[in-house]
């Protein structure tokens, strides 16, 4: 893994929480955590990755714990892209995660932003992770996320997202619209505040079965 640095002990440095802390007073809404999530967070987002994922998109990195998860996970940098609105926690992960495809912009954008930084080169993405605030979002954002998480990653990819709430942060009407499915996966105690993981995948379309014609009477 390629982290220069700052490397990131075990615990997250105070200097981190600090740093997230300054940015969600400046941007509480984008933000939406006062602080970074948990090791145990980010192995259980990690986790859910399919055992042939080669090719991973982060949306919302923050400071990295995801970042340096998927990395530790054995995602080669060059085939990892993070997507990071804060101007100031990009060009952190920037510093951090050298060889990372690190991007400021916006995770509504990202199959353009992924086009024009040549990441979509080598085909679509196996997975999205996301650390985006999703719950706290209106839902026609919900909706554009989304729609540009799957319409980056081949068709059996997925999304996997954490929230704090007690139910999937996308309204299964939305998932319906969008012919998405969701399912709950682990559970983080030793998040602030804990946090379960969701996994979105497509619905397949169910195959007709066929129907058995008796040859008519003579
Ligand atoms: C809840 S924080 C999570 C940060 C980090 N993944 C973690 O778990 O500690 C959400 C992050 O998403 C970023 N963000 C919010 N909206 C975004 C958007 N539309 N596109 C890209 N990043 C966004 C924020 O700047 C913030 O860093």
């Amino acid at each position: 893994m390629s982290e220069r640095k700052h490397p990131i002990p075990g615990r997250l440095p105070t200097a981190d929480n600090w740093r997230f802390l300054r940015q969600w007073l400046r941007n509480p809404l984008t933000v939406a955590a006062v602080t970074p999530s948990s090791r145990q967070l980010a192995r259980r987002m990690v986790s859910e990755l399919p055992d042939d994922a080669r090719r991973v998109i982060e949306l919302g990195g923050g400071t990295g714990v995801f970042t340096r998860a998927i990395l530790e996970r054995g995602i080669a940098p060059a085939d990892l892209m993070v997507l990071e609105l804060n101007e100031e926690l990009a060009r952190l992960l920037r510093e951090r995660f050298e060889g990372a495809r690190v991007v400021c912009g916006d995770a509504r954008e990202l199959p353009q932003l992924a086009a024009q930084n040549g990441y979509l080169d080598d085909g679509p993405a196996d997975a999205v992770i996301s650390g985006l605030g999703l719950l706290s979002m209106a839902r026609p954002t919900q909706r554009e996320i989304l729609r540009a998480a799957f319409d980056s990653m081949r068709p059996e990819g997925r999304m996997i997202q954490f929230t704090y709430g007690p139910v999937s942060p996308v309204p299964r009407s939305l998932l319906d619209d969008l012919e998405l499915n969701v399912r709950r996966s682990a559970f983080a105690w030793w998040n602030m505040p804990p946090a379960t993981v969701y996994v979105f995948t497509r619905r397949r379309s169910r195959g007709i079965a066929p129907v058995k014609v008796r040859p008519p009477r003579p």
